[in-house]
């Protein structure tokens, strides 16, 4: 049975390297990629300091739509191109925005949300849907975070999308 504990860690490294250490085992044996998500969630909300938001959007369709997550209830759909996951689907590539005011169409979901984070989840060149993190601290979120969270992402890949598994488009549309 798998344990969570408390991360103490001097650096951010230190801290993301123990963090990834925990997921793998946390998803270790389970595929259902609802699950993994639920859990991975979980495990970034009671981790990681200072969030108010931790969760998935996963691609359905030609849209986002959320997914399992921690925090305050969330807005259901997410154009491509629009708000912060949106623009990170739509880059193919991670955002970090220091100041959500500075953010031309960040969608407000919790009024209390300063910084926020989101990865893609890519696979064969396709993104699955996002990891979005969000924090009522300005700032919060530095490179070593986005390089913490890519790393925490592609552990998610690897244990709910193994090679030969149909993507996500077969679930639940
Ligand atoms: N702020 C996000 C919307 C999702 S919520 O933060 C959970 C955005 O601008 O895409």
């Amino acid at each position: 049975m798998f344990e969570a504990h408390a991360i103490s860690a001097a650096d951010k490294p230190t801290f993301y390297a123990e963090l990834a250490q925990q997921l793998e085992g946390l998803l270790h044996g389970e595929t259902d990629p609802i699950a993994n998500a639920a859990n991975t969630s979980a495990l970034l909300y009671d981790a990681m300091p200072e969030l108010n938001w931790a969760g998935f959007y996963f691609m359905r369709g030609d849209g986002l739509v959320v997914g399992p997550f921690q925090g305050k209830p969330a807005c259901v759909r997410i154009p491509v191109g629009r708000g912060v996951c949106g623009s990170a689907v739509a880059r193919r590539a991670s955002i970090l925005v220091e100041d959500v005011h500075a953010f031309p169409g960040h969608i407000a979901c919790d009024a209390a949300s300063r910084s926020e984070l989101v990865v893609p989840l890519m696979r064969d060149g396709a993104v699955l849907g996002v990891i979005d993190l969000d924090s009522p601290a300005p700032a919060r979120f530095d490179p070593d975070d986005q390089a913490g969270i890519e790393t925490i992402a592609r552990i998610y890949l690897a244990a709910s999308y193994p090679a030969g598994r149909p993507g996500p488009d077969t679930i639940g549309r």
